[in-house]
Protein backbone atom coordinates (compact mmCIF):
# COMPACT_ATOMS: atom_id res chain seq x y z
CA UNK A 1 0.00 0.00 0.00
CA UNK A 2 1.41 3.59 -0.92
CA UNK A 3 1.44 6.45 1.30
CA UNK A 4 -0.94 7.98 -0.55
CA UNK A 5 -3.25 5.36 -0.33
CA UNK A 6 -3.37 5.62 3.42
CA UNK A 7 -4.06 8.98 3.36
CA UNK A 8 -7.06 10.02 5.20
CA UNK A 9 -8.98 13.07 3.73
CA UNK A 10 -11.08 14.62 6.29
CA UNK A 11 -14.91 14.78 5.56
CA UNK A 12 -16.41 17.72 5.14
CA UNK A 13 -18.80 17.54 7.81
CA UNK A 14 -15.97 17.27 10.05
CA UNK A 15 -14.99 20.87 9.32
CA UNK A 16 -15.52 23.74 11.36
CA UNK A 17 -19.17 25.73 10.10
CA UNK A 18 -21.02 28.66 11.57
CA UNK A 19 -25.31 28.80 11.25
CA UNK A 20 -26.64 31.74 10.45
CA UNK A 21 -28.60 31.67 13.94
CA UNK A 22 -24.86 30.91 15.32
CA UNK A 23 -24.18 34.34 13.81
CA UNK A 24 -27.07 36.65 14.42
CA UNK A 25 -26.13 35.57 17.95
CA UNK A 26 -22.48 36.36 17.75
CA UNK A 27 -23.65 39.93 15.94
CA UNK A 28 -26.08 40.37 19.05
CA UNK A 29 -23.16 40.63 21.05
CA UNK A 30 -22.33 43.66 19.65
CA UNK A 31 -25.63 45.56 21.42
CA UNK A 32 -24.99 45.82 25.12
CA UNK A 33 -28.72 44.28 26.30
CA UNK A 34 -30.02 42.76 23.36
CA UNK A 35 -32.52 39.81 24.49
CA UNK A 36 -32.03 37.56 21.94
CA UNK A 37 -35.15 38.34 20.72
CA UNK A 38 -33.54 39.94 17.02
CA UNK A 39 -32.29 36.34 16.54
CA UNK A 40 -35.60 35.16 17.37
CA UNK A 41 -36.99 37.67 14.31
CA UNK A 42 -34.74 37.00 11.91
CA UNK A 43 -35.44 32.84 12.37
CA UNK A 44 -39.30 34.08 10.75
CA UNK A 45 -37.38 35.37 7.75
CA UNK A 46 -34.48 32.59 7.46
CA UNK A 47 -37.63 30.05 7.98
CA UNK A 48 -39.76 31.94 5.43
CA UNK A 49 -37.58 31.41 2.72
CA UNK A 50 -36.41 27.82 3.42
CA UNK A 51 -40.24 27.36 2.29
CA UNK A 52 -40.11 29.73 -0.51
CA UNK A 53 -36.92 28.01 -1.80
CA UNK A 54 -38.96 24.45 -1.38
CA UNK A 55 -41.39 25.67 -3.29
CA UNK A 56 -39.02 27.83 -6.21
CA UNK A 57 -36.96 24.29 -6.81
CA UNK A 58 -40.21 22.42 -7.49
CA UNK A 59 -41.90 24.91 -10.04
CA UNK A 60 -42.54 22.93 -12.84
CA UNK A 61 -43.59 19.70 -11.37
CA UNK A 62 -46.63 21.34 -9.08
CA UNK A 63 -48.99 23.92 -10.09
CA UNK A 64 -47.19 27.19 -9.01
CA UNK A 65 -45.96 28.48 -12.24
CA UNK A 66 -47.93 31.52 -14.17
CA UNK A 67 -50.35 34.31 -12.86
CA UNK A 68 -52.74 33.88 -9.93
CA UNK A 69 -55.34 36.00 -11.43
CA UNK A 70 -54.96 39.23 -9.44
CA UNK A 71 -53.42 42.64 -10.04
CA UNK A 72 -50.91 43.82 -6.96
CA UNK A 73 -51.38 47.41 -6.13
CA UNK A 74 -48.34 48.20 -7.56
CA UNK A 75 -51.22 47.63 -10.69
CA UNK A 76 -48.92 44.44 -12.04
CA UNK A 77 -50.38 40.91 -12.59
CA UNK A 78 -49.47 38.31 -8.99
CA UNK A 79 -47.79 35.69 -9.80
CA UNK A 80 -48.84 32.47 -7.98
CA UNK A 81 -45.47 32.61 -5.95
CA UNK A 82 -45.42 36.31 -5.25
CA UNK A 83 -48.66 35.31 -3.25
CA UNK A 84 -47.00 31.76 -2.02
CA UNK A 85 -44.04 33.90 -0.73
CA UNK A 86 -45.84 36.89 0.63
CA UNK A 87 -48.13 34.81 2.72
CA UNK A 88 -44.91 32.38 4.32
CA UNK A 89 -43.30 36.08 5.26
CA UNK A 90 -46.79 37.18 6.61
CA UNK A 91 -47.28 33.78 8.45
CA UNK A 92 -43.81 33.38 9.63
CA UNK A 93 -43.18 37.03 10.98
CA UNK A 94 -46.45 37.39 12.80
CA UNK A 95 -45.77 35.22 15.24
CA UNK A 96 -43.02 37.58 16.47
CA UNK A 97 -43.94 39.41 18.97
CA UNK A 98 -41.16 41.91 19.00
CA UNK A 99 -42.51 42.76 15.14
CA UNK A 100 -45.30 45.93 15.44
CA UNK A 101 -45.86 46.10 11.38
CA UNK A 102 -45.07 44.10 8.86
CA UNK A 103 -45.70 45.84 5.32
CA UNK A 104 -44.75 44.16 1.74
CA UNK A 105 -45.23 44.41 -2.09
CA UNK A 106 -48.26 42.95 -2.15
CA UNK A 107 -49.72 44.35 0.27
CA UNK A 108 -51.77 47.75 -0.23
CA UNK A 109 -51.82 48.66 3.66
CA UNK A 110 -48.86 47.75 6.37
CA UNK A 111 -50.23 44.65 8.34
CA UNK A 112 -50.32 45.51 12.05
CA UNK A 113 -49.51 42.72 14.35
CA UNK A 114 -48.96 44.17 17.88
CA UNK A 115 -47.89 47.95 17.21
CA UNK A 116 -49.35 49.04 20.54
CA UNK A 117 -47.56 46.56 22.32
CA UNK A 118 -44.37 47.66 24.35
CA UNK A 119 -42.60 44.48 23.16
CA UNK A 120 -43.37 45.15 19.59
CA UNK A 121 -39.94 47.09 18.61
CA UNK A 122 -39.48 46.72 14.60
CA UNK A 123 -41.17 47.00 11.85
CA UNK A 124 -40.31 44.32 8.44
CA UNK A 125 -40.85 45.75 5.05
CA UNK A 126 -40.09 42.69 2.03
CA UNK A 127 -40.75 42.39 -1.20
CA UNK A 128 -41.42 38.33 -1.07
CA UNK A 129 -40.46 37.56 -4.17
CA UNK A 130 -37.91 39.91 -6.75
CA UNK A 131 -37.53 39.29 -10.38
CA UNK A 132 -41.39 37.41 -10.92
CA UNK A 133 -41.37 37.53 -14.27
CA UNK A 134 -38.55 35.10 -14.46
CA UNK A 135 -40.50 32.83 -12.65
CA UNK A 136 -41.48 30.51 -15.18
CA UNK A 137 -38.12 30.21 -17.58
CA UNK A 138 -36.18 29.37 -14.53
CA UNK A 139 -33.84 32.23 -13.67
CA UNK A 140 -32.63 33.42 -10.67
CA UNK A 141 -35.44 35.11 -8.68
CA UNK A 142 -35.10 36.63 -4.72
CA UNK A 143 -36.13 38.04 -1.67
CA UNK A 144 -35.37 41.58 0.03
CA UNK A 145 -36.11 42.49 3.46
CA UNK A 146 -35.71 45.68 5.25
CA UNK A 147 -35.76 45.70 9.34
CA UNK A 148 -36.35 49.28 11.08
CA UNK A 149 -36.99 50.40 15.14
CA UNK A 150 -40.17 51.72 15.29
CA UNK A 151 -40.03 55.40 15.60
CA UNK A 152 -40.33 57.15 18.66
CA UNK A 153 -42.09 60.64 19.42
CA UNK A 154 -45.44 61.96 18.19
CA UNK A 155 -47.76 60.29 16.06
CA UNK A 156 -46.41 56.81 15.95
CA UNK A 157 -49.32 55.33 16.84
CA UNK A 158 -50.05 55.39 13.51
CA UNK A 159 -48.83 51.67 11.78
CA UNK A 160 -47.78 53.67 8.45
CA UNK A 161 -45.27 56.39 10.51
CA UNK A 162 -44.10 52.93 11.41
CA UNK A 163 -42.87 51.87 7.63
CA UNK A 164 -42.06 55.45 6.71
CA UNK A 165 -38.70 55.93 7.80
CA UNK A 166 -35.57 56.26 5.56
CA UNK A 167 -33.23 53.67 4.79
CA UNK A 168 -30.22 55.46 7.19
CA UNK A 169 -32.78 54.15 10.10
CA UNK A 170 -32.19 50.17 9.06
CA UNK A 171 -31.13 48.32 11.73
CA UNK A 172 -30.70 45.32 9.73
CA UNK A 173 -31.61 44.54 5.97
CA UNK A 174 -30.66 41.98 3.53
CA UNK A 175 -31.64 39.49 0.58
CA UNK A 176 -32.35 35.63 0.06
CA UNK A 177 -31.39 35.29 -4.07
CA UNK A 178 -32.65 31.55 -5.18
CA UNK A 179 -30.18 30.90 -7.55
CA UNK A 180 -28.18 28.47 -8.54
CA UNK A 181 -27.96 27.88 -4.88
CA UNK A 182 -30.20 29.47 -2.33
CA UNK A 183 -28.16 32.04 -0.36
CA UNK A 184 -28.82 34.82 2.03
CA UNK A 185 -26.74 37.88 2.54
CA UNK A 186 -27.58 40.15 5.17
CA UNK A 187 -26.27 43.23 7.69
CA UNK A 188 -26.82 44.69 11.01
CA UNK A 189 -24.73 47.75 10.02
CA UNK A 190 -20.96 45.59 10.75
CA UNK A 191 -20.27 44.26 7.36
CA UNK A 192 -21.66 41.84 4.94
CA UNK A 193 -22.17 38.59 5.01
CA UNK A 194 -23.47 35.45 2.70
CA UNK A 195 -24.94 31.99 3.84
CA UNK A 196 -25.27 29.26 1.55
CA UNK A 197 -28.27 26.93 2.22
CA UNK A 198 -27.40 23.53 2.91
CA UNK A 199 -30.07 21.53 1.22
CA UNK A 200 -29.10 18.07 3.05
CA UNK A 201 -29.53 19.86 6.39
CA UNK A 202 -32.02 22.68 5.74
CA UNK A 203 -29.39 25.24 7.41
CA UNK A 204 -28.20 28.39 6.23
CA UNK A 205 -23.99 28.26 6.39
CA UNK A 206 -21.59 30.53 6.44
CA UNK A 207 -20.14 30.42 3.26
CA UNK A 208 -18.99 34.30 2.51
CA UNK A 209 -17.72 36.05 5.69
CA UNK A 210 -17.22 39.96 5.74
CA UNK A 211 -17.56 40.17 1.48
CA UNK A 212 -16.03 43.75 0.21
CA UNK A 213 -17.74 44.91 -2.98
CA UNK A 214 -14.46 45.48 -5.43
CA UNK A 215 -14.00 48.73 -5.87
CA UNK A 216 -13.98 48.26 -10.06
CA UNK A 217 -15.80 45.82 -11.82
CA UNK A 218 -16.10 45.35 -15.85
CA UNK A 219 -20.13 44.62 -15.74
CA UNK A 220 -22.30 47.22 -16.30
CA UNK A 221 -26.46 45.94 -15.78
CA UNK A 222 -28.99 47.89 -16.85
CA UNK A 223 -32.60 47.46 -19.75
CA UNK A 224 -30.43 48.87 -22.64
CA UNK A 225 -33.76 48.65 -24.19
CA UNK A 226 -35.09 51.82 -22.26
CA UNK A 227 -31.99 53.84 -23.08
CA UNK A 228 -34.20 55.99 -25.74
CA UNK A 229 -36.24 57.42 -22.83
CA UNK A 230 -33.42 57.89 -20.13
CA UNK A 231 -32.33 61.52 -18.92
CA UNK A 232 -29.46 61.95 -22.16
CA UNK A 233 -26.81 62.03 -19.14
CA UNK A 234 -27.45 58.41 -18.27
CA UNK A 235 -26.28 57.19 -22.24
CA UNK A 236 -23.04 59.71 -22.25
CA UNK A 237 -22.42 57.74 -19.32
CA UNK A 238 -23.01 54.51 -20.42
CA UNK A 239 -21.18 55.23 -23.85
CA UNK A 240 -18.48 56.55 -21.62
CA UNK A 241 -18.28 53.07 -20.06
CA UNK A 242 -18.74 51.18 -22.85
CA UNK A 243 -15.21 53.68 -24.55
CA UNK A 244 -12.66 52.35 -22.05
CA UNK A 245 -13.04 55.70 -20.46
CA UNK A 246 -12.68 54.14 -16.84
CA UNK A 247 -9.56 52.21 -18.46
CA UNK A 248 -11.19 48.89 -19.19
CA UNK A 249 -13.40 47.07 -21.19
CA UNK A 250 -16.91 46.47 -20.00
CA UNK A 251 -19.14 43.72 -20.69
CA UNK A 252 -23.06 44.07 -19.95
CA UNK A 253 -25.42 41.60 -17.79
CA UNK A 254 -28.78 42.07 -17.39
CA UNK A 255 -30.74 39.05 -15.69
CA UNK A 256 -34.14 41.80 -14.62
CA UNK A 257 -34.37 40.11 -11.59
CA UNK A 258 -32.91 43.06 -9.34
CA UNK A 259 -31.80 40.90 -6.45
CA UNK A 260 -30.01 38.70 -8.60
CA UNK A 261 -28.40 41.05 -10.62
CA UNK A 262 -27.30 43.23 -7.47
CA UNK A 263 -25.68 39.77 -5.72
CA UNK A 264 -23.31 39.82 -9.12
CA UNK A 265 -22.47 43.45 -8.85
CA UNK A 266 -21.58 43.12 -4.87
CA UNK A 267 -19.78 40.24 -6.04
CA UNK A 268 -17.84 41.41 -8.67
CA UNK A 269 -18.06 44.69 -8.68
CA UNK A 270 -19.20 46.73 -11.51
CA UNK A 271 -23.02 49.64 -11.56
CA UNK A 272 -26.54 48.37 -11.52
CA UNK A 273 -29.00 50.92 -12.91
CA UNK A 274 -32.56 51.24 -13.09
CA UNK A 275 -33.00 55.01 -14.28
CA UNK A 276 -36.10 56.94 -15.14
CA UNK A 277 -37.69 56.15 -17.79
CA UNK A 278 -40.88 57.32 -20.07
CA UNK A 279 -42.91 54.60 -18.73
CA UNK A 280 -41.28 55.14 -14.87
CA UNK A 281 -40.65 58.75 -14.77
CA UNK A 282 -39.45 58.28 -10.96
CA UNK A 283 -37.94 55.18 -11.45
CA UNK A 284 -39.12 51.50 -11.60
CA UNK A 285 -37.51 50.20 -8.31
CA UNK A 286 -39.46 50.76 -4.89
CA UNK A 287 -37.67 52.21 -2.42
CA UNK A 288 -38.26 50.92 1.17
CA UNK A 289 -38.56 47.52 0.25
CA UNK A 290 -36.06 46.89 -2.97
CA UNK A 291 -33.51 49.89 -2.92
CA UNK A 292 -33.27 50.60 0.87
CA UNK A 293 -31.90 47.03 2.00
CA UNK A 294 -29.95 47.01 -1.21
CA UNK A 295 -27.88 50.53 -0.49
CA UNK A 296 -27.78 49.39 2.60
CA UNK A 297 -25.91 46.12 1.68
CA UNK A 298 -23.68 47.67 -0.91
CA UNK A 299 -22.70 50.46 1.53
CA UNK A 300 -21.63 48.13 4.21
CA UNK A 301 -19.30 46.22 1.39
CA UNK A 302 -17.93 49.43 0.31
CA UNK A 303 -19.77 50.15 -2.67
CA UNK A 304 -22.75 53.02 -2.77
CA UNK A 305 -26.16 53.69 -3.98
CA UNK A 306 -27.62 57.01 -5.49
CA UNK A 307 -31.26 57.82 -6.86
CA UNK A 308 -29.39 59.89 -9.73
CA UNK A 309 -30.01 63.05 -6.66
CA UNK A 310 -29.10 62.06 -3.60
CA UNK A 311 -28.36 58.79 -1.19
CA UNK A 312 -30.50 56.44 -1.11
CA UNK A 313 -30.41 56.01 2.48
CA UNK A 314 -31.23 59.63 3.36
CA UNK A 315 -34.56 59.43 1.26
CA UNK A 316 -37.47 60.45 3.66
CA UNK A 317 -40.44 58.20 2.23
CA UNK A 318 -43.85 59.34 1.38
CA UNK A 319 -45.78 56.15 0.66
CA UNK A 320 -45.24 53.04 0.96
CA UNK A 321 -44.99 51.44 -2.53
CA UNK A 322 -43.10 54.48 -3.66
CA UNK A 323 -40.71 54.58 -6.58
CA UNK A 324 -37.43 55.47 -6.84
CA UNK A 325 -34.85 55.67 -9.69
CA UNK A 326 -31.36 53.05 -8.29
CA UNK A 327 -28.18 53.24 -9.11
CA UNK A 328 -25.98 51.11 -7.51
CA UNK A 329 -22.10 49.61 -7.50
CA UNK A 330 -18.77 50.04 -6.54
CA UNK A 331 -16.68 53.37 -5.96
CA UNK A 332 -14.98 53.66 -9.02
CA UNK A 333 -17.88 53.13 -11.37
CA UNK A 334 -20.55 55.36 -8.69
CA UNK A 335 -17.97 58.46 -8.53
CA UNK A 336 -17.72 58.22 -12.32
CA UNK A 337 -21.46 58.58 -12.32
CA UNK A 338 -21.76 61.14 -9.84
CA UNK A 339 -19.56 63.20 -11.23
CA UNK A 340 -21.31 63.19 -15.05
CA UNK A 341 -24.64 62.15 -14.15
CA UNK A 342 -25.59 63.90 -10.82
CA UNK A 343 -23.07 67.25 -11.81
P1 LIG B 1 -40.90 42.42 -8.91
O1 LIG B 1 -40.82 41.09 -9.58
O2 LIG B 1 -40.73 42.33 -7.42
O3 LIG B 1 -42.07 43.25 -9.32
O4 LIG B 1 -39.59 43.28 -9.34
C1 LIG B 1 -39.21 43.30 -10.68
C2 LIG B 1 -38.20 44.39 -10.85
C3 LIG B 1 -36.77 44.04 -10.51
O5 LIG B 1 -36.55 42.79 -9.99
C4 LIG B 1 -36.03 44.19 -11.81
O6 LIG B 1 -34.81 44.82 -11.58
C5 LIG B 1 -36.94 44.98 -12.66
O7 LIG B 1 -38.23 44.75 -12.21
C6 LIG B 1 -36.84 44.64 -14.11
O8 LIG B 1 -37.63 45.53 -14.81
P2 LIG B 1 -37.56 45.65 -16.41
O9 LIG B 1 -38.19 44.42 -16.95
O10 LIG B 1 -38.33 46.91 -16.68
O11 LIG B 1 -36.10 45.79 -16.79
MN1 LIG C 1 -39.06 43.35 -6.82
MN1 LIG D 1 -41.90 41.28 -5.99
Amino acid sequence: MTTEETTITPAIESEPFLTVQQHILQEQKRFPGASGEFSWLLSGITLATKLIQAKVRRAGLTDVLGAHGEVNVQGEVQQKLDVYANDMLDHCLSMRESIGVLASEENEHPIIINHTSPNAKYAVVFDPLDGSSNIDVNVSVGTTFSIVHRPFGEGTDDATSWVLQPGNRQVAAGYVIYGSSTMLVYSVGYGVHGFTLDPAVGAYLLSHENIRMPEQGSYYSVNEAYRDSFPSKYGEYLDHLRGGGLGRKYSSRYIGSMVADFHRTLLKGGIFLYPPTDDHPSGKLRLLYEANPIAFIAEQAGGQATTGQQRVLDVQPESIHQRTPLIVGSQVEMDTFKTMVCG
